[in-house]
């Protein structure tokens, strides 16, 4: 039988016929990668088709064997923007930047139980509901268990057809003989393609499958959503380098015991990647947080260690309650524990909280959480988590309550503007946090403030007159 694939070095490009640990190349470890060999490749290498060398011949007999292609200025470029299918879910359509685009390519990443067949068994039903043609394709449960988790998401997920399997060709023809619209692929990881001999979620694995499912989807203008799981570390494994390929890449995140999920792009050709949709998972599947806000600040305890972040989610305005503990610790190296917050940042805002706002944690466990399950990254968090973490500390409530505030904090110990104030502002008013501890020049009637300290004489007006307790 001739040989079909081949073992590529992926940082040299050695290639062998064998699987080798080590490449003989470049000598790198675990670098080979089996790949298909594509079909014809020898003989285009080899001079191309006769028509081809005729009319290379004909153009004054150039070596090169590609066909010429023209180029054209970009201005006459056609620029029909691309029809869009909505998924039915608000905040989904939102982060993809209108709904789902045919011929395109969405990568869905998140840990196991999070959701993410939830949400695209959702999506097909509203879809199919619409008059859409729409297949799930099912590596991971048997066709008994999508029907189970459909019938607790509505009779549109019902009518969704669905097709359990793992063997790529299977896939690929399925596709092409029911020529659906929008597509699920569940997951990417547990399809296998015949001709390699890795396993299922390996490297070149995922890569082919993702490729020729790719090739499929463009040539019929499927829209595809491939599932990946991510590992612990929140990586997107296999599929991280699926993130080339594909048009758009979604992130699920959320904590499995909490029922709020957020959904964010990382990549997206065909929109932006600032936003951000919040879900929350009941038992009818996930249900759209569009009243974020109003919950988090009604729910916000206002005792000492509570702040409301006015944060940014993408181009949205989202309050938040960030939660601090501080307390003795026992231990020689005491502990930091953080939540929906970065842990390097963590210890950058206690050093600057110790140097420059008098609050020492040094000798203390300190404790930061970001109520919800919501991750929040952007540097406008700082000031919060380190109200929090003084007023915990000296187990003062925040002036004010429900006091809000955001900013940056600069390693001199000033309160650095952050971007759009003024919609965090107007957000704070309209959930009834007042005077909010802002940047200078942050406009509306904000408390603004210069430095750390400054700020935090205004929310713990009271700390002057008692010593810090963790100090
Ligand atoms: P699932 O979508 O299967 O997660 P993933 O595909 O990312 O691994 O579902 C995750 C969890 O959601 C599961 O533990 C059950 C729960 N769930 C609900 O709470 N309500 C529902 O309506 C559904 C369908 C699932
Ligand atoms: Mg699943």
């Amino acid at each position: 039988m001739p040989r079909t694939t081949v073992h590529v070095c992926s940082q040299c490009g050695y290639q062998s016929a064998q699987w080798h640990g080590q490449c003989p190349g470049c000598e790198a470890w675990n670098t080979l990668v089996e790949e298909r060999l594509a079909a014809g490749a020898g003989e285009r290498r080899s001079g191309g088709s006769a028509r081809g060398r005729q009319r290379l011949r004909g153009v004054g007999g150039a070596s090169g064997t590609a066909q010429r292609a023209p180029a054209r200025p970009l201005r006459e470029v056609g620029s029909a923007p691309a029809p869009r299918m909505s998924t039915g879910v608000g905040e989904l359509d939102r982060v993809l930047g209108g709904g789902l685009v045919g011929g395109s390519l969405v990568l869905l990443g998140g840990s196991p139980g999070i959701g993410k067949s939830t949400i695209t068994n959702m999506v097909l039903g509203n879809l199919q509901q619409t008059g859409h043609r729409t297949l799930y394709v099912s590596g991971e449960e048997s066709a008994e268990q999508v029907r189970l988790r459909a019938e607790r998401l509505g009779p549109g997920a019902l009518g969704v057809p669905v097709l359990a399997e793992t063997d790529l060709d299977v896939v690929l023809d399925t596709i092409a003989a029911e020529a659906p619209q929008a597509c699920v692929i569940d997951s990417v990881q547990t399809l296998r393609a015949a001709e390699l001999s890795g396993a299922p979620g390996s490297v070149g694995q995922v890569r082919e499958v993702a490729g020729r499912i790719m090739e499929l989807a463009k040539a019929q203008g499927v829209a595809v959503i491939l599932v990946g799981h991510v590992t612990k570390e929140g990586a997107l494994a296999g599929p991280r380098v699926l993130e080339h390929l594909v048009d758009c890449v979604l992130q699920f995140e959320g904590e499995r015991e909490r029922p709020y999920r957020e959904l964010r792009a990382l990549k997206n050709r065909f929109g932006s990647t600032n936003e951000a949709g919040l879900f929350e998972m009941r038992q009818g599947g996930l249900v759209e947080v569009l009243d974020a806000s109003a919950r988090f600040v009604a729910e916000a305890t206002r005792a000492p260690g509570s702040v409301v972040l006015a944060a940014m989610e993408g181009s949205r305005p989202l309050l938040v309650e960030v939660q601090a503990l501080v307390a003795p610790s026992e231990l020689e190296q005491p502990r930091r524990v953080v939540s929906g917050f970065d842990r390097n940042r963590l210890a950058l805002v206690l050093a600057i909280l110790s140097r420059h706002g008098r609050v020492g944690t040094g000798g203390a466990d300190v404790f930061v959480n970001v109520v919800g399950g919501v991750r929040v990254d952007e540097p406008g968090c700082d000031l919060a988590v380190a109200l929090a973490v003084a007023s915990a500390s000296c187990g003062i409530p925040l002036s004010g309550t429900p006091r809000a505030c955001f900013g940056e904090l600069g390693l001199t110990g000033e309160l650095r503007w952050v971007g759009h104030p003024e919609r965090r502002l107007e957000e704070a008013a309209k959930h009834g946090c007042g005077s909010v501890i802002a940047p200078r020049d942050s406009g509306g009637d904000a408390c603004e403030v210069g430095t750390l300290l400054e700020a935090l004489g205004e929310a713990l007006p009271a700390r002057e007159r008692r010593p810090a307790r963790a100090a």
